[in-house]
């Protein structure tokens, strides 16, 4: 088992790296779940894969194990399955130390970390997160909540889980698809803070793909330990914390005026990582090997690198309405080199608009 801490004083906690260890499961908990009442909340897809063993897990280590299941998909990722989680939870007589393990994606991870951060104010969290977005991305950090009509992950709360378990043999029944949506975050991860991953990475994305057991190893338990680094450093995104939406400004409006069924959020902000580093091109903070570089990366990956039929204006507009607009300014994480990226808020209409003419349209 390898270990990942994410620093955050009393809330501190481990990630746990394991590979085919799921039956470690129950044991690596009961340090951080000392009642033995637990429930799983997960989706149908991630429970006939994995509650079994899971659950078997848990009651071999004594716990006593219940299963809230709620539909798979962003779209159950509100408020109204929030409140059947609570009439269950209710209605079974779970009390303020119940357990609360989020079995799933990110969506689950969101969804169940919300429901344990409100039930009866507060209770333990253990995220036990099944992609490779969850795992190296939505699972650390605390950023837990659901969906309002008007905006995606409007409603929602800071909530650290007590740790965050992760087994990497459950990739091995995830689509590719989806594999791909997490190795945008990981490369993005490379990109904005540590060019030695960035490198390991341009000449192992292949194997990754494959997940070849060694490299998967590293490459999430160092992807994790960039996500643990910057939380450590800013649990409540008052600075430094924002570098992680690296991409994701264009990423965001891409995915909006696409609804949010043409592109997964890791196409989307594949985009958008090389419209930004377009943009930090244009404004001469970085050379076009650097530009190259991750258009290259991203290519292997199989990831889109092409601009879609979206007319630029409603990109500048959707862009202002974004809820990380401060004070009307647009702000982008713009990379100066392999592993640096500065936060600006003065980019020039006028340069996104040329970075975005300048992108290859997708056929
Ligand atoms: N909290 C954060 O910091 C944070 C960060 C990034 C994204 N998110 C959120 O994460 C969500 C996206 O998460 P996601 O990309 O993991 O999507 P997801 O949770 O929808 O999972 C993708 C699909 O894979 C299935 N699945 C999960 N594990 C599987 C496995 N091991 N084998 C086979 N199928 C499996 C799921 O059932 C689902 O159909 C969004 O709601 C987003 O807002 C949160
Ligand atoms: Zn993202």
């Amino acid at each position: 088992v390898r270990i990942v801490n994410v620093c955050l004083a009393e809330r501190s906690y481990p990630i746990y790296i394991t590979h085919s260890e799921i039956y470690e499961f129950g044991n690596c908990i009961k340090e951080h779940f000392k009642h033995n009442q637990v429930v799983i909340i997960t989706n149908p897809t991630v429970d006939k894969l994995y509650s079994e063993v899971v659950t078997n897990s848990l009651k071999s280590a004594g716990y006593n194990v219940n299963k809230f299941i709620i539909p798979d998909g962003e779209e159950y990722k509100n408020i109204e399955w929030v409140i059947k989680a609570f009439d269950f939870l209710l209605e079974n007589k779970y009390e303020r130390q119940t357990g609360i393990i989020a079995l799933g994606g990110g969506v689950i991870g969101d969804i169940a970390g919300f429901i344990a951060s409100t039930y009866m104010r507060g209770v333990p969290l253990v995220q036990f997160p099944t992609t490779l977005l969850a795992q190296v991305d939505s699972s650390i950090g605390g950023k837990v909540g659901v969906n309002h009509p008007k905006l995606k992950n409007a409603i929602g709360a800071f909530y650290q889980p007590k740790c965050v378990f992760i087994d990497l043999s459950v990739l091995k029944t995830l689509p590719m698809e989806e594999l791909k949506n997490g190795l945008t975050e990981v490369i993005k991860h490379g990109f904005i803070l540590d060019s030695n991953f960035f490198e390991y990475l341009e000449s192992r994305i292949k194997l990754l793909q494959e997940l070849d057991a060694g490299v998967l190893l590293h490459a999430v338990s160092h992807s994790c330990e960039i996500k643990a680094y910057v939380v450590h450093r800013d649990e409540r995104e008052s600075g430094l914390r924002a570098i992680l939406n690296y991409g994701h400004t264009i990423g965001h409006c891409i995915e909006q005026l696409t609804h949010y069924t043409r592109y997964k959020h890791g196409e989307a902000v594949a985009i958008g990582m090389v419209v930004e580093s377009l943009i930090a091109l244009k404004m001469k903070m970085i050379d076009r090997e650097i530009f190259e570089r991750q258009l290259g990366i991203l290519k292997k990956a199989d990831l889109p690198t092409t601009f879609p039929d979206l007319k630029v204006e409603d990109i500048i507009k959707s862009m202002r309405y974004d809820k990380k607009v401060q004070y009307g300014k647009v702000r982008f994480i713009l990379p100066t080199a392999i592993g640096k990226v500065v936060i600006r808020d003065d980019v020039p209409d006028q340069i996104i608009v040329n970075a975005i003419m300048e992108m290859p349209k997708t056929s």
